[in-house]
C-alpha cells in the first residue's frame, strides 16, 4: 500500500461537519437536504436540469432538454443562448454592471479591477476586432497567453462571435502548440509578447513564431505584455492595442445553438497523441454555471480565487466561466506562487480579500514545505472556504490546508472531476456534507456515479473498482476533434453503457467515494495529465534513442514524478550528458511540465514473449519496490537483473 493509502486509512474515520454558521447560511444546509436534491434529479433528471438551465438566459427555449443515449447525447436541442452573453449582459441587466468581474495582479504587482460593464465592453472591442479580422462563427482560435485579463477577455470574444476557442497552456512548447495547431485546424492564434514567470519573461510569441514553421495560420494577435523584442510578420502579425483597442465597444451578441461548439481543449490520453476534447455551448454552460454556485455555494460578496492556468480546464470553467456566469468577482494572479517570496498567495488573499481559495494539492504541498512561517504572516481571515482539484489529496495535506491555511474553520471542497467531465461531478457540497481528509466525499446532484467492476457490476462497499457515470449530464464532452471513433472506443468502449473516466476509486459504507488515481498509462505530475506514451514518442524522436519506456513513481511534492528507461542507438553510450539532451529534448517536444525527473539507460527493456514492454516491472523497479509477481512471460529476465543493478547509478 502506498504511503496515502496508509494514511487514507488511518484517517478515514475522522470527519468534519461545517461550522453550525456555515451552514445555516449555506444553499444546501444539511446532509438530509442534500440526499433529497439528489434523488430528485436522479428520479428526474430532466425536471432538475431544465430548471437550472432556466436560472440563463436563452435566446430561443430548447425544444427537446435531451435527447440520444450514450455515447452521443446532446442537451437543450432547439436552444439558442450566448454563453459571453450570460456571463456578462446578463449580470449588468441584474444591476452588477458597476461590480468588479476580474481582479488582476500581474506578478511584478501591477493591478487591474474590471468591472461587468467594463468587461463587456472589452469583449465587445476584441469580438468586433476578430470579425474585422476575418474569423467567422465556427472558426478555430489558439489562446497560448499568460494569465492577464486579456486571456479571459480572448476567450469571452471567441464565446461571444461563436469562435471555437482552443486554450494552451503557455508551459507548453512550440512543437506541442504546433501539434494543436495543426490537429484543431487553427487560422487564428492570440498570444502576448511575454508573460511573467519568477521574474523571467517567458517568450510566447517566439514559442508561436516558432509553431508557425510548421503549422502556418493565417493571423496571430498580439498583446503587449512584457514589452520584450519580437519579430513580426508584416500581413499576418497585428498589436492587440492596435486592433481591439481602436474597435468598437458595441457589439450585439448572437444567438449560437445550444450544440454550437464553444471550445476544444487537449488532454493526454493513453496513446501519444493529445485528445482534443470537444464542449459545446448550453450544456458545458449549465455545467460550470450549476457546479460553481453548489460546490462553492457562492456568496454576493465573495472573491473566488482558483489558481488554475486558464490552459487547463479548472481554469476555462472556475476561473473565467462559472464564476462569471455567478456574477462572481474572479481573482487572476499572473505568476509564480513563490516569487518574489514564498507567500505571494497569501500576500494576495490578504490584500484582495479573497473568501475562497481553489487550488491543486501539489500546491499545497509546497506550501507545507516552504514553512507555515508564510502564511502565518498574513491575515487570511477573510476566506471562508477551500477547495482542492486536480489529485488525490494526501490527508496529512488536507489537515495542514485545514489548520494552517483555514484556521479549522474553512470547509474543504475536494472536487473531482475531468477535462472531459467539463464541470465539478463528485465534491462535498460544503455546509451539507461533513469532509473527510482525501475523499471527494459524494456525487452533485444529476450525476450519476458508481464504482464497479469490469462486468460493470457495482461493487461492494470499500472494495476498489472502476469509478464510472452511468447517465448523462449536460457538461460531457461530445466528442473528440477529428476522432469521434476513439471518443466511443475511449470513453465507452471499456464499461458496457457507461462512461469510464480511467480512474481506480472505492466507496466507503457512508457511501463516501476516495479516488485511487488512474488506472490506464495516464500519469499525473503536479496536477497534469500526461501520458507514458507521449513522452516516449518524444524520447524515441531523439536521433541516439532506440527504445524508450517511461513509467511513474510516487513523488512528494508532485504526486507522481516521470523515470524514463531508454535503450541508446546502436553506437551510442548512455552518459549524464546525452541524459540532459534527452531532458531538454523532451521539454522541446512536450514542455517543462513533461521532463523526466530520471532517465536510465539499459540495453535492453524488459518485454513479454510477445513483445511488450513489461510497465509493472519498470514501475516496480522506479519505485523501489522489490519486483513481486509473475515474472514467467518475461522474455530475458536476467534483463531485469541488469536494470535493477543499473538502476540507482543514473547519471
Ligand atoms: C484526472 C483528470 C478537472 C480538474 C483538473 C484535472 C485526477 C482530478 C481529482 C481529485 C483525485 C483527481 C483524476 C482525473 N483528479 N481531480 N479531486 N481527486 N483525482 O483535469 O487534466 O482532465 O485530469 O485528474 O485522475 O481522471 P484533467
Amino acid at each position: 500500500m502506498s504511503e496515502s493509502g496508509i494514511e487514507s486509512v488511518l484517517t478515514e474515520n475522522r470527519s468534519f461537519e461545517a461550522p453550525a454558521a456555515f451552514a445555516k447560511a449555506a444553499r444546501v444546509k444539511s446532509l438530509g437536504e442534500y440526499e433529497a436534491l439528489y434523488r430528485r434529479a436522479d428520479e428526474d433528471p430532466d425536471g432538475y436540469w431544465s430548471e437550472v438551465a432556466s436560472e440563463l438566459h436563452w435566446h430561443a427555449p430548447w425544444s427537446s432538454l435531451r435527447s440520444g443515449v450514450f455515447p452521443d447525447c446532446t442537451w437543450f436541442d432547439g436552444g439558442e443562448t450566448n454563453l459571453a452573453f450570460n456571463c456578462l449582459d446578463a449580470q449588468i441587466a441584474k444591476g452588477l454592471g458597476d461590480k468588479t468581474a476580474i481582479l488582476f495582479e500581474g506578478e511584478p504587482g501591477d493591478q487591474q479591477s474590471i468591472s461587468f460593464s467594463e468587461l463587456r465592453a472589452k469583449v465587445c472591442q476584441c469580438a468586433n476586432a476578430l470579425l474585422d479580422l476575418g474569423v467567422a462563427k465556427g472558426d478555430r482560435v489558439a489562446i497560448y497567453m499568460p494569465m492577464i485579463p486579456e486571456a479571459a477577455i480572448a476567450m469571452l470574444a471567441c464565446a461571444r462571435i461563436g469562435a471555437v476557442h482552443s486554450v494552451v497552456f503557455g508551459g507548453f512548447s512550440a512543437g506541442a502548440l504546433a501539434d494543436r495547431i495543426l490537429d484543431a485546424g487553427i487560422e487564428t492564434v492570440i498570444t502576448a509578447d511575454g508573460g511573467w514567470r519568477r521574474g523571467s519573461v517567458l517568450e510566447l510569441k517566439k514559442n508561436v513564431d516558432d509553431a508557425l514553421v510548421t503549422a502556418p495560420v493565417k493571423r496571430v494577435l498580439v498583446v503587449k505584455r512584457c514589452a520584450n523584442p519580437v519579430s513580426w510578420q508584416e500581413g499576418r502579425d497585428h498589436w492587440w492595442h492596435d486592433r481591439v483597442d481602436a474597435a468598437s465597444s458595441e457589439h450585439q451578441a448572437p444567438a449560437l445553438e445550444a450544440e454550437h461548439p464553444l471550445f476544444i481543449l487537449y488532454t493526454s490520453g493513453t496513446t501519444g497523441k493529445p485528445k482534443g476534447i470537444v464542449h459545446t455551448t448550453g450544456g458545458y454552460m449549465v455545467g460550470a454555471y450549476q457546479s460553481t454556485k453548489l460546490v462553492f455555494d457562492l456568496k454576493d460578496d465573495d472573491i473566488f480565487w482558483c489558481t488554475a492556468d486558464v490552459g487547463w480546464i479548472t481554469g476555462h470553467s472556475y476561473v473565467v466561466y462559472g464564476a462569471l456566469l455567478n456574477g462572481t468577482t474572479t481573482l487572476v494572479y499572473e505568476g509564480a506562487p513563490n516569487h518574489p517570496q514564498p507567500d505571494r498567495f497569501w500576500e494576495l488573499i490578504a490584500k484582495h480579500k479573497a473568501t475562497i481559495l481553489y487550488t491543486a494539492p501539489t500546491a499545497i504541498r509546497a506550501f507545507m514545505r516552504w514553512g507555515d512561517e508564510w502564511p502565518n504572516k498574513h491575515d487570511l481571515s477573510s476566506l471562508r472556504l477551500l477547495g482542492t482539484v486536480g489529485e488525490p489529496i494526501n490527508p496529512s495535506a488536507w489537515m495542514w490546508y485545514r489548520e494552517v491555511i483555514g484556521g479549522e474553520r474553512c470547509p474543504i471542497v475536494d472536487t473531482w472531476w475531468q477535462t472531459e467531465t467539463g464541470s465539478i461531478m463528485l465534491s462535498p457540497l460544503p455546509g451539507a456534507i461533513a469532509t473527510k481528509p482525501g475523499s471527494c466525499t459524494r456525487p452533485l446532484p444529476g450525476v450519476s456515479a458508481k464504482i464497479v467492476d469490469k462486468q460493470g457490476v457495482e461493487c461492494a462497499a470499500n472494495v476498489g473498482g472502476f469509478l464510472v457515470i452511468d447517465k448523462p449530464w449536460p457538461s460531457m464532452l461530445r466528442t473528440i476533434n477529428g476522432d469521434h471513433d476513439r471518443f466511443v472506443q475511449t470513453y465507452f468502449g471499456e464499461i458496457e453503457g457507461k462512461y469510464f473516466a480511467g480512474d481506480g476509486a472505492r466507496r466507503d459504507p457512508d457511501g463516501y467515494f476516495w479516488v485511487m488515481g488512474r488506472v490506464d498509462d495516464v500519469i499525473n505530475v503536479s496536477g497534469h495529465r500526461l501520458s507514458t506514451m507521449e513522452v516516449e514518442s518524444a524520447l524515441v524522436s531523439h536521433p541516439k534513442v532506440a527504445e524508450a519506456a517511461v513509467v511513474a513513481k510516487p513523488d512528494e511534492l508532485k504526486g507522481q514524478a516521470i523515470v524514463a528507461f531508454v535503450t541508446p542507438m546502436k553506437g551510442e553510450k548512455g552518459s549524464s550528458a546525452l541524459s540532459a539532451e534527452l531532458r531538454q529534448h523532451v521539454v522541446t517536444q512536450i514542455g517543462a511540465l513533461a521532463r523526466p525527473e530520471e532517465i536510465h539507460f539499459a540495453d535492453a527493456l524488459p518485454k513479454t514473449r510477445s513483445g511488450k514492454i513489461m510497465r509493472r516491472l519498470l514501475r516496480d523497479l522506479a519505485s523501489g519496490n522489490t519486483t513481486a509477481g509473475d515474472v514467467s512471460t518475461l522474455e530475458d529476465a536476467s534483463i531485469l537483473t541488469t536494470l535493477a543493478a543499473q538502476y540507482g547509478d543514473e547519471e
